[in-house]
């Protein structure tokens, strides 16, 4: 019999070498959807849809892509997805509000790309209403930089920002006066953020209901972030892409305290800056507020060729707040985010689900 030719051990390198080809044609088909998501804004109708797939194209928490669009009379309204929550790191909601925040800045920077105009109004509850009438189509360079904005967890150039790139930051994460924004960069306060940074980590890692829930949105292979179109992939994270079942099974090995400390540790100590955001207003319209200038900062620095990358444990890890507020001189104010800003590489980037899985009639 063949089977009995090829023997055994035979089998199993052509089991192995099925699988290796399987995961190579995941690994090509992510990279070709990660080109046809990261496509930049263009004035392709049904224009609410392009302006919707934009949005998407924002950071947001975890990747969980917490928002809903609903086709309003107006034009859209953007409302949190509760199913998308994430209780563990972020029980009140600042993030997923915050990541509302990012892609309400994401539409009004693409909307004049696509021939619109666009106005927001958000209410006290956080929920943001965007009117949208035509005008002049007319580019600009943060609308260029929406498809090119990723999160780099990878070490960057330590050489000090110029500056130059200092003050454009200031000027577009700091346009809202309702949001302080605090650049990080003397080398003394830098050392001082690291360290409550890795604090707070350490704090994260020991915590079993952060990790458990940290683990449900990392997809460890090209085909479950594939399937999905949502959370971490660990390629975007710096890590390879391996089977799902031996990431799950490799995580609490290599994910420990001593380990991730030492890779926070340098990467903190090459981030040449830091940015530190507070909202003036407490409560979800603040947040919504806090997320629309981080986005504006995100995408000023894409457009000065830097990495952004969010270094937020310190927000999360309550107890950790006023040591941050205090070295970042906000007085009472709660720190929203913690980003690091400098030269870096690529990672293969992430993922996101389609308009038409976001987007729905308002419900009369
Ligand atoms: C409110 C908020 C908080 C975030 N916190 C962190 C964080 O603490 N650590 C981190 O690595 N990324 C953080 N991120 C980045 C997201 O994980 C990232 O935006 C998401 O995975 C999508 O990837 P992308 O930014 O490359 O598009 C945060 C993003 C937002 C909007």
């Amino acid at each position: 019999m063949r089977r009995a030719l090829i023997g055994a051990g035979g089998l199993a390198a052509l089991a192995g070498g099925g699988a290796w080809l399987l995961r190579r044609r995941d690994a090509a088909a992510y990279d070709r959807l990660a080109v046809e998501t990261w496509r930049p804004p263009r004035m392709a109708p049904p224009l609410l849809r392009e302006l919707v797939r934009c949005a998407t194209l924002a950071p947001n928490s975890h990747n969980t892509q917490p928002w809903r669009f609903a086709l309003a009379a107006e034009g859209l309204r953007l409302l949190p997805d509760p199913a998308r929550r994430t209780p563990a790191v972020d029980p009140d909601d600042h993030h997923l509000f915050a990541s509302l925040g990012c892609a309400l800045e994401t539409m009004l920077q693409a909307a004049p790309v696509l021939g619109l105009r666009a106005e927001a109004a958000v209410d006290g509850a956080g929920i943001a209403t965007l009117r949208v009438s035509p005008a002049p189509a007319r580019g600009n360079d943060l609308a260029a930089a929406i498809a090119r904005r990723h999160s780099t967890r990878l070490p960057f150039d330590p050489a000090p920002l110029p500056a130059a790139d200092l003050a454009s930051l200031e000027q577009a994460g700091g346009a809202d006066p309702a949001v302080g924004l605090v650049l990080v960069s003397a080398p003394a306060a830098r050392a001082t953020l690291a360290e409550l940074i890795i604090a707070a980590n350490r704090a994260q890692i020991r915590d079993a209901a952060f990790v458990a829930e940290l683990l449900s949105w990392i997809r460890f292979s090209h085909a479950a972030a594939l399937a999905r179109r949502d959370g971490l992939f660990a390629g975007s994270m710096g890590n390879p892409a391996v089977p799902e079942a031996i990431g799950r099974r490799i995580f609490p090995l290599v994910f420990t305290e001593a380990a991730e400390t030492r890779r926070l540790a340098r990467l903190l100590d090459a981030t040449p800056a830091f940015a530190v955001l507070a909202a003036a207003e407490a409560g979800p319209r603040g947040w919504v507020a806090a997320g629309r200038a981080a986005q504006r900062l995100c995408l000023r620095a894409t457009a000065l060729g830097l990495a952004t990358s969010w270094v937020n444990q310190p927000v999360e890890v309550a107890a950790m707040r006023p040591a941050l507020a205090a070295l970042a001189g906000l007085g009472d104010r709660r720190p929203d985010f913690v980003l690091r800003l400098g030269r870096g590489p690529a990672a293969p980037p992430s993922l996101r689900r389609p308009p038409q899985d976001v987007m729905a009639e308002e419900q009369a």
